[in-house]
């Protein structure tokens, strides 16, 4: 079973909407598939799927001692797609027990699916890092936002720190090394993770021998969602280049995707864009991405399952094609939309205003920006 979480470090990011549509592409293409919820505390998937409010999820099968897990996992609608709801309305659901964690880890792992996508909530907490790290494959989302970059690269750093201290043995140099550190809280927040592993490279090779085998199977995979226009690619070279230099993480990118107003109607009318409009650009990256997702798993197995390693470089220059022909394609809508009469005359010149009003505000901000450096040179 290949599982997938799908996680980000801020909230908002189009993590559960992908995560939904995905697994209905996945689902179309033949997989068994689960989808699970492990947003505790904020589940909305059912409302994505468009499926009825759950009367049972994680949190229920928590709460009743002898209930089975196979009991929520229910059917759905879409063709061969399962879903485990989550359950928001328990209080206090999101601080699960490290006991109830692994129940949970375990009943999940031992599902019989081709499939298992998790849809995580937001942040750093153990719970999610250690969901997310239930595989080496594991998707991140951000927008090219400042934030969500910044909280994507965050976020990263959580996993490798944590990916650090599992690999350390007990009562070792290297776990007296850690404790010392976690126990300074300005250090730890300046750990820096190459020199880190440097210290304990030096304190404890068996530690450090243990973590290069983590690392070498860890493949995380990047989707940039709700770009505006090709130039926001430039945001998640941004973010590669910073995991590799100050991680040691090389990222692959599995593709972009445009945001999409059509999916506010999709949301409203509780359809999955993918059936929506399979046709719109939208659902069409959401197709990309999950045949990649096949392909990769495909040659994997070709290569008696072991690693096949794809082309870094190469997935950030497709990301970057795919940003210009996805853009083309938005435009040629626009058209028709214009064609057929469904965008109105008022519709245009509204966004021309709001647009004039932004490019007066940039000017203002270059020219105060001009003037600060002609100042700051003697
Ligand atoms: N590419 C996109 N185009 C348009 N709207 C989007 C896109 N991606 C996400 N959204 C919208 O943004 C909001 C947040 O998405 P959601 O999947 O709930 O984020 P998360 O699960 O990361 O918190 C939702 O209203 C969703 O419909
Ligand atoms: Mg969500």
């Amino acid at each position: 079973m290949h599982i997938i979480p799908i996680a980000s470090g801020k909230g908002g990011v189009g993590k559960s909407l992908i995560a939904a549509n995905l697994s209905i592409a996945l689902g179309q293409a033949g997989k068994r598939v689960c989808l699970a919820d492990l947003d505790l505390g904020g589940s909305n998937l059912h409302l994505i799927l468009g499926t009825p409010s759950p009367s049972r999820g994680i949190g229920t099968y928590l709460s009743a001692p002898n209930s089975s897990f196979e009991e929520i996992v229910s059917e759905t609608d879409y063709e061969n797609l399962f879903f485990i709801p989550g359950d928001a309305e328990i209080p206090g659901i999101a601080n699960l027990q490290a006991g109830q964690r692994n129940r949970i880890v375990r009943r999940l792992m031992g599902l019989e699916m081709d499939y298992l996508i998790l849809d995580l909530g937001a942040g750093t907490n153990f719970n999610i890092l250690d969901f997310f790290l239930m595989s080496n494959k594991g998707i991140i989302i951000t927008t090219p936002t400042p934030t969500a970059t910044v909280n994507a690269y965050l976020f990263l750093k959580n996993i490798a720190f944590r990916q650090i201290t599992m690999a350390v043995k007990k009562d070792s140099a290297a776990a007296d090394f850690l404790d010392r550190l976690k126990r300074d809280g300005t250090a730890l927040q300046r750990v820096y993770i190459p020199k880190l592993l440097e210290h304990i490279k030096s304190a404890d090779q068996d530690t450090y021998t243990a973590y290069l085998g983590r690392a070498a199977r860890f493949h995380p995979r990047l989707i940039l969602n709700m770009l505006e226009n090709p130039d926001d690619t430039e945001k998640a070279n941004k973010l590669r280049r910073s995991c590799q230099q100050y991680l040691d993480i090389d990222m692959e990118h599995l593709g972009i995707i445009y945001r999409d107003d059509l999916q506010d109607t999709a949301l409203r009318s509780r359809l999955p864009i993918i059936l929506y409009k399979p046709q719109s650009v939208l659902a069409q990256a959401i197709y990309r991405i999950a045949d990649k997702i096949i392909q990769s798993e495909d040659s994997a197995e070709d290569a008696d399952g072991a690693d096949v390693l794809v082309d870094l470089d190469e997935s950030y220059q497709n990301a970057e094609s795919e940003a210009s022909s996805d853009f083309e394609a938005k435009l040629g809508y626009l058209e028709e939309l214009m064609q057929a009469g469904a965008l109105t005359m008022g519709d245009l010149i509204e966004t021309v205003k709001t647009q004039q009003i932004e490019i007066n505000h940039l000017k203002k901000e270059n020219r105060f920006l001009k003037s600060k450096i002609l100042k700051s040179v003697p």
